[in-house]
């Protein structure tokens, strides 16, 4: 099949490479020149394990191009659709790159194009989306939307190996040809109508955003009846109707989806005059999550004013460097004001983390033990597997007071023996 995918953010590129693995030739489109050239040249502008490698192969094998250029979709038979979809001061999802990525396509459709809605986008928006293209072409054409469930992190591998595909459709041929280009991948296809498959993607979101939120508030009450959320959370997975995945306490969760997507789907709520109490309450346990760790600083080290306090991790989850929505910005920015000054580590998210937040009172260490140097407290804030190896005598040894706040609860107690270090978890007695 010859594919083009326009936007080549997370899902576009991962898609396009992941396609052309299967033996497609895929035609990644991006306005963006810069990007384009950088990956026309085997370059990744994100990071993500993997991926660099495998577009480069793909390119070797001459199954994956890139361009600037929307002609390229003539000769597509299907057009995927991945441009961001990011989110309005009102919590409403914005479509204006959609709608022009839509409008300045559809004049190049050529011959029957099947175009798949990979874009996270508000319930009616695959219908919206028939009507830009019919108000521009004559060429026929069905809108399928596939919704994406990949993480950052490990997108090749989900990508690859999905736990299902969605395909909402309006007619049964389309949503056929669709889950025929799926089956390589998986045999657990959901066919169903657009407002079905847009409704899947934000439940899912929305439910793992629940689980999280549930699971720190158990901690908040574990923290104060002096029981253990970890063993709690192990506890509660066994049963396999609750699951063990995603009951993870810690600062809560962020990145460009759980935040964005909850506050989408509220808005969708509204518009329909409904009262989505639930999620409400999901969204504000995770902003007084992020709150969570300065109390517990003051309550350990009375002020923050004129202290030093190494933060090790500054990405949203490890193995990326994405920082939107990062709890660590909400909570480097609340130690700021409280006037610490803020020693940083982290492997990939300095540069991307300095661009959002850049402040005098914050240095930058490559080495986590130099953060810590002569520190008051250090926060884990990102379980990246470096910060969990780090010898804890040492950390001891370099630190002026040996607090250790761990807000993902990722050191095992044993590590801790003999060490001599306070620790604090979240939900865990200390
Ligand atoms: C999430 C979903 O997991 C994907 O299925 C979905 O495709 C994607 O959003 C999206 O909509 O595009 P992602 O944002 O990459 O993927 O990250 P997750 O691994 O889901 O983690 C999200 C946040 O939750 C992170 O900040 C993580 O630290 C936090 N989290 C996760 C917890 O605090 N506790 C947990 O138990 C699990």
């Amino acid at each position: 099949m010859e594919i083009a995918v326009i936007g080549t953010g997370y899902v576009g590129l991962v898609t396009g490479v992941c396609f052309a693995l299967l033996g497609h030739r895929i035609i990644c489109i991006d306005r963006d020149v810069d990007k384009i050239d950088e990956l026309a040249a085997g370059r990744i502008t994100i990071y993500e394990p993997g991926l660099e490698e495998e577009l480069q192969r793909q390119q070797e094998e001459r199954r994956l191009f890139f361009t600037t250029s929307m002609t390229a979709v003539s000769c597509a038979d299907i057009v995927i659709l991945a441009v961001g979809t990011p989110q309005k001061a009102d919590g409403e999802s914005d479509l204006t790159d959609l709608e022009a990525a839509v409008r300045s396509m559809a004049i190049y459709l050529s011959g029957h194009t099947y175009i798949m809605t990979k874009s996270t986008v508000p319930v009616g928006t695959n219908e919206q989306i028939e009507k830009w293209i019919k108000a521009t072409t004559n060429e026929a054409f069905d809108v399928v939307s596939v919704p994406e469930f990949m993480r950052e992190g490990s997108a090749l591998s989900d990508t690859l190996k999905p736990e299902r595909v969605i395909i909402g459709a309006r007619n049964a041929h389309a949503s056929e040809a669709i889950a025929a280009l799926h089956r390589p991948l998986t045999e657990q296809v959901v066919e169903t109508d657009y407002r079905t498959a847009e409704m899947i993607k934000y439940a899912s979101n929305a439910f793992l955003a629940t689980k999280i939120s549930f699971i720190n508030e158990m901690a908040n009450i574990c923290d104060k009846v002096g029981a253990d959320v970890v063993t709690v959370a192990q506890g509660m997975g066994m049963d396999r109707r609750i699951g063990s995945s995603f009951l993870e306490a810690g600062i809560g969760y962020g990145g460009s989806c759980f935040p964005k997507d909850t506050h989408a789907l509220l808005q969708i709520a509204g518009d329909v005059d409904y009262d989505f109490k639930l999620l409400k309450a999901v969204i504000e346990v995770n902003k007084d999550q992020r709150r969570h760790i300065r109390k517990v600083l003051l309550q350990e080290l009375e002020s923050l004013s004129g202290k030093f306090i190494a933060v090790w991790g500054a990405s949203f989850k490890p193995n990326t460097d994405d920082v939107r929505h990062s709890p660590v910005l909400d909570i480097v920015r609340h130690l700021l004001k409280e006037g610490a000054s803020v020693r940083m580590s982290d492997p990939a998210a300095e540069l991307n983390f300095r661009r959002s937040l850049d402040h005098p009172l914050i240095s930058w260490h490559t080495d986590p033990l130099e953060a810590a140097q002569g520190a008051d407290a250090v926060c884990l804030l990102t379980d990246w597997p470096q910060f969990l190896s780090i010898d804890l005598h040492k950390l001891k040894a370099v630190m002026t007071t040996p607090i250790l706040f761990d807000g993902r609860n990722a050191i095992k107690q044993e590590q801790l023996v003999d060490t001599g270090i306070r620790y604090v978890g979240i939900g865990r007695p200390g």
